[in-house]
């Protein structure tokens, strides 16, 4: 059997080690394959990738770039087809693109109006239908299903609840201020229950162009609190659509860093892009339903010293799949209050010296407030930060929460509620400015300065109650190396556990355990995907599952009973490397350009994953 046969249930396999190998590692006796790579036809009428001849209208019909979050969904769930064998539904998101290696002889300074082109339809959503073979993990694309979509920088989206059209979102395009063509570096995300998808448009700052041009002192204000400065963007779009160049059309990026809802089960429909769950660099979106079937979504902004924060919805799911169930679930994030955390440490200020040394309690721990910033209902919408309305909190969240004292995070990535125990598990994935000057200092829950590894924060809602606004919150995982003093793994034996630096994206498989993707590694090996035990006496125990090649992060997780599936991200990407000098030959070897793509793993004796 493989595995040393060891561990918590669904976590028995040999760990594989820290490594540079340039290829997807995975223990002693599993299987990996490639389920579909960047350019790989999935729309009728679309070319197999031919990376020489990539055109515009060829990648609106492929699999985009830069795969990050993955969602698998039953197909027979509502898309009803049955034949022998058992199909799924895969979404993924395409965070961003990297043009130096995606295209021979790219000069940055002067990118062509078709390589521009092909980026918009690199950028966006994949949806694509994929089968599974018995007896194996495997899973094939089914090219040109009714379902398979893509939605890409120029496709249509919709804005609803409280701030779609408002004078805040109006362009010149869009006079109303209602409709969005794009969306932008999807990173994380998550799976409602009612059958649809969420996607976080995280870093959409460096889309656009020109802010130094913009002289309202209050909307300058407000683009720097996100990030956005400076003249010309990164990947120049503003060249070729004006709507990046602020200095034309100051409000478009307030039509972007919003968390995007996607009903893959009608290839028609537009998605939304919901504004009751706030605007900032969202990495992820995980709800949950209360007793009541009310969802609360937890959401995290990726940046140093940014926020965490959690949507409690005013309306209760409708079970079923009849349209009005359906039609129904998708106003369910349109109303509800928006809150941010506060966190408060149990030990005194001064045992926590920045170091990463445990007080005198022995845990980083302690209680905690949810604020709320405002409320979204059917008769209008309530402001709760004095001096802001409640379309500017929507709009400008961050801003609510300094005015609220939100605590200062080390980066809040992905987020899961674990099906199990009602905790919500978030990662913390790094912070290399905190205790710097003029920065804040560590605290209980960011408890190391130059923070270089990450920690993952366990949150436990009052009285297991979702809308409470109390909770209290210990670090399950202080990140880096076991020999490091300055790192925990929820108490086990430290000898026991793989090394771990930069936890990024969280999941659950069936047994109740936490898999943990991470994206950074500052230990020196590739990045990777594990497992630990949240419950039980190997709460802590944590096993490295695989490893991903050079230059990659390792995204999605999907933990099924038969396959374990991770995107992999950016493979390649090293300074200096491009086409011509390329610093991965992952997925297809020397000589052919490199592909992020999405692998699949699973058991060569067919078995479940880890037991
Ligand atoms: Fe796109 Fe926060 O990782
Ligand atoms: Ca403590
Ligand atoms: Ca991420
Ligand atoms: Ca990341």
């Amino acid at each position: 059997r493989p595995g040393n046969g060891k561990g918590a249930r669904g976590l028995r396999f040999t760990p594989v080690a820290p490594n540079k190998l340039d290829q997807v590692s995975v223990p002693k006796g599993y299987a990996q394959e490639v389920v579909i790579r960047w350019g790989d036809p999935i729309l009728r009428g679309a070319p197999e990738f031919d990376e020489k001849r990539q055109s515009a209208r060829a990648q609106a019909g492929q699999f985009g770039y830069n795969n990050d979050f993955l969602s698998l969904l039953p197909l027979d769930e509502r898309g009803r087809e049955h034949g022998g064998a058992r199909r799924q539904v895969l979404v993924a998101n395409h965070e961003y693109t990297d043009e130096i290696l995606m295209f021979a002889g790219y000069d940055p300074e002067n990118p062509s109006r078709e390589q521009v082109e092909i980026a918009w339809a690199a950028h966006g959503l994949s949806v694509v239908v994929v089968e599974e073979e018995r007896r194996s993990g495997r899973l094939t694309p089914v090219r040109r299903h009714r379902l398979n979509r893509r939605l890409t920088a120029t496709s249509r989206f919709e804005v609803t609840g409280p701030a779609a059209g408002h004078p805040l979102l109006r362009t010149s395009a869009d006079r109303r201020g209602t409709t969005v063509l794009g969306t932008l570096n999807n990173c994380a995300g998550g799976t409602t229950p009612w059958g649809t998808t969420l996607h976080g448009e995280e870093n959409f700052n460096q889309y656009f162009a020109h802010a130094d041009k913009v002289t309202d002192p209050e909307t300058a204000a407000r683009l720097k609190r996100y990030g956005i400065s400076g003249g010309a963007s990164e990947r120049k779009w503003e060249r070729f659509d004006r709507r990046f160049d602020l200095s034309e059309e100051p409000n478009e990026a307030n039509r972007h860093g919003w968390v995007v809802e996607l009903d893959p089960y009608d290839p028609d429909s537009t998605p939304r892009k919901r504004t009751a769950l706030g605007r900032f660099k969202h990495e992820a979106a995980q709800p949950r339903l209360t007793r009541d079937g009310r969802p609360v979504v937890y959401m995290g902004d990726d940046e140093k010293f940014d926020y965490f924060y959690k949507f409690v919805s005013s309306k209760r799911m409708r079970k079923g799949d009849s349209r009005a169930a359906r039609e129904h679930n998708l106003t369910l994030l349109d109303e509800g209050t928006l809150y941010v955390a506060k966190l408060t440490g149990d030990s005194p200020a001064d045992q926590i010296d920045g170091s990463g040394k445990l007080p005198a309690d022995g845990e980083f721990d302690g209680s905690g407030q949810w604020i709320p910033l405002a409320t979204a209902g059917p008769r209008g919408d309530v402001s709760h930060v004095p001096g802001m309305s409640a379309a500017e909190v929507f709009v400008f969240t961050r801003l609510a929460g300094d005015k609220a004292g939100a605590t200062k995070m080390d980066r809040p990535e992905d987020v899961e509620p674990s099906p199990r125990t009602g905790k919500v598990y978030i990662a913390l994935t790094n912070n290399s400015d905190r205790g710097k000057e003029g920065k804040a200092p560590a605290d209980e829950a960011n408890p190391r300065n130059s923070n270089k590894h990450g920690q993952v924060l366990e949150l436990t809602e009052y009285r297991e109650d979702p809308t409470s606004t109390r909770f209290a919150w210990s670090l399950f995982l202080v990140a880096g190396d076991p020999q490091d003093p300055a790192t925990y793994f929820a108490g086990f034996p430290k000898e026991k556990v793989s090394p771990i630096s930069c936890p990024d994206n969280v999941a659950f498989d069936p047994h109740g355990n936490l898999w943990i993707s991470t994206d950074g590694n500052a230990l020196g090996s590739h990045d990777g995907l594990f497992g630990v035990a949240t419950s039980g006496p190997r709460k802590g125990e944590l096993k490295q599952f695989l490893t991903v090649p050079t230059g990659a992060e390792t995204c999605g997780p999907v933990i099924q009973d038969r396959r374990v599936l991770v995107a992999v991200q950016h493979p390649g990407e090293v300074d200096g490397a491009s086409v011509e000098q390329p610093a991965s030959q992952w997925p297809d070897g020397p000589g052919r350009i490199v592909r992020p793509a999405v692998v699949a793993v699973w058991r060569a004796d067919g078995g479940d994953i880890g037991v």
